[in-house]
């Protein structure tokens, strides 16, 4: 029989389009785990937190390195582009972040710079035909697709062996070389293996057995906190394909990418902003393009955290929410930058896409399909006054109370979490799911 303890650990995924506040509530529950742990996606993530007026934001790095004795763990699931994790792990460090509970994956797969140039070259190829996907350009796909090729590809341990990582490099050259005559310096080994050597000696500390070192602390009866990046919509299986990421971004993904089975996860929340937002391309049914969306974006500072892009803004799409919570299982939702809608005469909710075929309110995760829809809404009245100051669900106008009862109520899953502004102290436990040490140091 299992103990408690065996089903303690938590997951927080998003259940949009990306940029959830995963990293805020992350933060905010990480408190009461022994680790935060890293899935999926690599640099295209950018998870940020606010700390005392001061902003933090991390891409590869798991948010628990903010949390003092909690470790910091990306597991095998992640493609690690290790100059830009050295860098983070610098930028934290002239902080004064503490990085040493960072652990990473000996399995993890590396991001080369051939990734990425090949990533910029295939959007630019598919731009002039007007299909972009409007990645990141951080070299995920490629990396990913070479994973998926076996040989060619070059993993964390392949590393920190001088005689095998040349014969990983040479390797991949060789087939990539036969691919793309005319390669230039991307595809020269000797200039890869020089650029990765000082990268190498910084990261040798931090590399481990992810796999043992996570069932070593389940067996010590500690919590784990996964982290999602990316989201369920951008799921390389379950999202808006091909208008997605290359990994399972969703829950799906964590026993893959970590090695831990679903059964030790007991509270998987589901992270919602209050409306919705979209980065590159791909249908987006609730998309406003006018004054309310201008407005949205200004409020809630939607510009990426990873390249600036401008959020697309629409409103909640609760049949694409109520899909996505069907997907990764969830327990509890988690409702975010519930602040950023104040001040709105109305509250508009899709509640079922029109069709060719009628009205339906199951999600359409083909993206021809899903950019043939027409949103159907519900509206309801707005609320006003400066809610970020509220922490607990009494502090909240009723009229924002109705809009959150309403989605928890569509979606058939308890909200648990409500947060109310981006610091980590502006957070409504509705619930009672953060424990005391997550409550009293907020
Ligand atoms: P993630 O990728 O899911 O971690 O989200 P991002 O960090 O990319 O984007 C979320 C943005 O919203 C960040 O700038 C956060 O600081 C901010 N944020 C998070 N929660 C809230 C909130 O409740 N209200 C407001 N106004 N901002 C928030
Ligand atoms: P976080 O963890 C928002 C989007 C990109 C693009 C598509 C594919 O911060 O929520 P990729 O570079 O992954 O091949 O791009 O996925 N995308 C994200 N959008 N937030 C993210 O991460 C994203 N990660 C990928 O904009 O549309
Ligand atoms: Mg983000």
């Amino acid at each position: 029989m299992k103990s408690d303890r065996e089903h303690a650990s938590t997951a927080v995924i998003g259940l949009q389009w990306g940029d959830e506040g995963k990293g805020k509530l992350v933060d905010v529950l990480g408190r009461d785990h022994d680790a935060v742990v890293r899935y999926n996606g690599g640099a295209n993530a950018g998870h940020s937190i606010v700390i005392g007026g001061e902003r933090f934001a991390v891409h590869l790095i798991p948010v628990g390195v903010f949390l003092p004795g909690v470790l910091a763990v990306i597991g095998n699931g992640v493609v690690i582009d290790p100059e830009t994790l050295v860098r983070e792990l610098e930028g934290l460090e002239a902080r004064g972040i503490d990085t040493s509970g960072l652990r990473i994956s000996s399995r993890a797969h590396i991001v080369m710079p051939y990734h990425k140039l090949e990533d910029a070259a295939r959007e630019e190829r598919a731009g002039a035909d007007g299909k972009a996907i409007g990645t990141t350009r951080r070299g995920i796909g490629p990396a990913y697709a070479d994973k998926a090729q076996r040989r060619g590809a070059i993993r964390v341990i392949d590393l920190l062996d001088a005689q095998r990582l040349r014969e990983r490099v040479e390797e991949a050259c060789r087939i990539k070389s036969a691919m793309f005559p005319g390669g230039g310096e991307e595809l020269d080994p000797k200039m890869l293996i020089a650029r990765l050597g000082p990268i190498i000696e910084r990261l040798r500390a931090h590399v481990c057995d992810t796999t043992y070192l996570l069932h070593d602390l389940l067996a010590q009866g500690r919590r784990l906190l996964f982290e999602g990046a990316n989201a369920t919509l951008l799921d390389v299986d379950h999202g808006t394909y091909p208008y997605v990421t290359a990994s399972n971004a969703s829950a799906l993904g964590i026993p893959a990418g970590t090695g831990v089975p679903m059964s030790h996860v007991s509270t998987i929340i589901g992270v919602a902003k209050a409306y919705s937002t979209r980065v590159g391309a791909g249908a987006m049914p609730t998309e406003q393009v006018n004054a309310l969306g201008d407005r949205i974006r200004e409020r809630g500072r939607e510009y990426g955290t990873t390249t600036g892009r401008p959020r697309r803004v629409g409103w909640i799409d609760l049949v694409a929410l109520r899909y996505a919570a069907m997907i990764n299982g969830i327990t509890h939702l988690g409702v975010t930058l519930l602040d950023v809608l104040e001040g709105l005469d109305e509250l508009h909710l899709c509640v079922g896409y029109r069709t060719g075929g009628g009205v339906t309110n199951r999600f359409l995760p083909d993206g021809r399909e899903l950019a043939r829809v027409e949103a159907v809404y519900e509206t309801m009245p707005g609320f006003f006054g400066d809610i970020s100051g509220a922490r607990q669900m009494s502090d909240l106008p009723k009229e924002a109370r109705n809009y959150l009862t309403r989605i928890e109520e569509f979606v058939g899953v308890p909200i648990g979490l409500v947060s109310v502004g981006p610091d980590r102290s502006q957070i409504v436990d509705a619930a009672g799911i953060l424990g005391a040490r997550a409550v009293n140091s907020g």
